[in-house]
C-alpha cells in the first residue's frame, strides 16, 4: 500500500497534455491503491508565472474542476490547494539549506524556462525544492507525472537522502511514475504541448476553438495524393495519442499510402477529441459554473493535507534542532 502524490500548476487552463500526462494516468494509479492519494493544485509554482490574481485565481478554479470532471473522487482522496496549506513553504525552506546550489542551477526546466525571460526570479530557480517539500511533507511514494518532471523527481530523493543523512531517516524516498506512452505530447506547433508556449489544445472547453485549434496544427507540404510520414506528423501522434489502435494502424495506413490530406487527418484528429471526452466536458461546464462547492471541496481537502503537515513538521523541527517552535500553538 503506498501513497500516491501529484500536483498540477494553476498556470492555464490544463490542456490535452496535462489529461493525458497527468491528471488521468494520476487518478488511475490513485484508485488502484487502497490509500488516499494526495492530489493538489500547485498554486504557489504558477506564482513563478503569473502575476495577475484574477487570472491565478480563475486557473486554480479550471484545473480543479478539471481534476473533478476527470474522475477523481473527493471523498477517497485528499484534493486540495497547494497554498492552503502554508507549512510546505516552511519545509521549503528548511530543504534548500541542505540543496547545492549547483544542482538548481544545472536543471534543464529552470535553463529552459530562464533562456525565455527577461527577468529570472528566486523563485523559478527555488522551484524544485518547493516541489521537494510538496512530496516529502506528505511522506508521498509514488509520483506520476510527465517525463520532463523527472529530473524534479531526482533532486527530490538526493534532497531527501542529503536530509536523512544529515539529521536522521525522516523522509522515505519517493518514486517517479512516468508516462510512457502518452511521452511528451506535442503542441500544435510541433513543440511539447505547454501553457507557456500558448500550442495547446484544451478539450473540455469550447468545441467550435477545438476544431479552429486543430485547423491550425503546422504540416509540411506534401501534396495529398503522396505518400507521408505519420512518426513526424504532429496530427497523427495526437491521433494516436487518444484514438484505440486499429484506428491508429488505419490512419497510419492512409498516410503511408497517399492520397490522405492532412485536412482529413485534422477532420478525425476532431472527431476523436470531441467523443473521447464527451462526459468530461458535460462534466467540467457543471463544476466550472458552481465556485461555491468547488471551494467547499478544496477546503474539506485541505483539512486533511494540513493533519498530516503538521505531523511531519513537528518531526522535522525536533530534528534539525528548532525545538522551541514545536511549542506554539498552531
Ligand atoms: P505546462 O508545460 O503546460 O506548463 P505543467 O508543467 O503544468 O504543464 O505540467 C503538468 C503535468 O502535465 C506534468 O506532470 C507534466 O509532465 C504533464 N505534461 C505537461 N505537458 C505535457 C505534454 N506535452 N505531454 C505529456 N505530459 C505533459
Ligand atoms: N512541477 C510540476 C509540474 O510542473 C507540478 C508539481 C508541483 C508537482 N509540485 C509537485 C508534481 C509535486 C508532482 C509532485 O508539472
Amino acid at each position: 500500500m503506498s501513497r500516491v502524490l501529484t500536483g498540477i500548476q494553476s498556470s492555464g487552463k490544463p490542456h490535452l497534455g496535462n489529461l493525458l500526462g497527468a491528471i488521468l494516468p494520476a487518478i488511475e494509479l490513485a484508485d488502484s491503491q487502497e490509500e488516499p492519494a494526495f492530489l493538489f493544485i500547485a498554486d504557489l509554482h504558477a506564482l513563478t508565472t503569473i502575476r495577475n490574481p484574477e487570472v491565478l485565481r480563475e486557473n486554480t478554479y479550471a484545473v480543479a474542476a478539471t481534476w473533478l470532471a476527470c474522475g477523481l473522487n473527493p471523498e477517497k482522496h485528499v484534493f486540495f490547494r497547494q497554498s492552503d496549506v502554508p507549512e510546505v513553504t516552511e519545509l521549503a525552506w528548511y530543504l534548500s539549506c541542505l540543496t547545492p546550489y549547483p544542482m538548481l542551477a544545472n536543471a534543464h526546466s529552470f535553463k529552459e524556462k530562464s533562456a525565455n525571460l527577461a527577468e529570472i526570479s528566486a523563485g523559478l530557480f527555488t522551484y524544485p525544492v518547493l516541489m521537494a517539500a510538496d512530496i516529502l511533507l506528505y511522506n508521498a511514494e509514488l509520483i506520476p507525472v510527465g517525463k520532463d518532471q523527472q529530473q524534479h523527481l531526482e533532486i527530490t530523493r538526493d534532497i531527501a537522502g542529503a536530509f536523512n543523512r544529515t539529521y536522521g531517516e525522516i523522509f522515505k524516498l519517493p518514486q517517479g511514475i512516468f508516462q510512457e506512452k502518452t511521452m511528451v505530447l506535442p503542441g500544435i506547433d510541433g513543440r511539447k504541448m505547454s501553457k507557456s508556449y500558448g500550442n495547446t489544445l484544451d478539450v473540455l472547453g469550447d468545441l467550435d476553438e477545438l476544431l479552429r485549434r486543430i485547423k491550425r496544427i503546422k504540416t509540411d507540404s506534401t501534396p495529398v495524393e503522396m505518400p507521408k510520414n505519420p512518426e513526424t506528423c504532429t496530427v497523427f501522434q495526437l491521433y494516436a495519442s487518444v484514438a484505440p489502435p486499429d484506428a491508429v494502424a488505419e490512419m497510419r495506413k492512409r498516410y503511408t499510402e497517399g492520397g490522405y490530406g492532412y485536412s482529413q487527418a485534422k477532420e478525425a484528429l476532431y472527431e476523436v477529441m470531441r467523443h473521447r471526452f464527451a462526459k468530461e466536458r458535460e462534466a467540467y461546464a457543471q463544476w466550472r459554473a458552481d465556485t461555491t462547492t468547488l471551494e467547499q471541496v478544496l477546503q474539506r481537502g485541505a483539512e486533511k493535507a494540513r493533519a498530516e503537515a503538521v505531523k511531519t513538521l513537528a518531526k522535522v523541527r525536533r530534528a534539525i534542532g528548532l525545538e522551541g517552535i514545536d511549542k506554539r500553538s498552531r
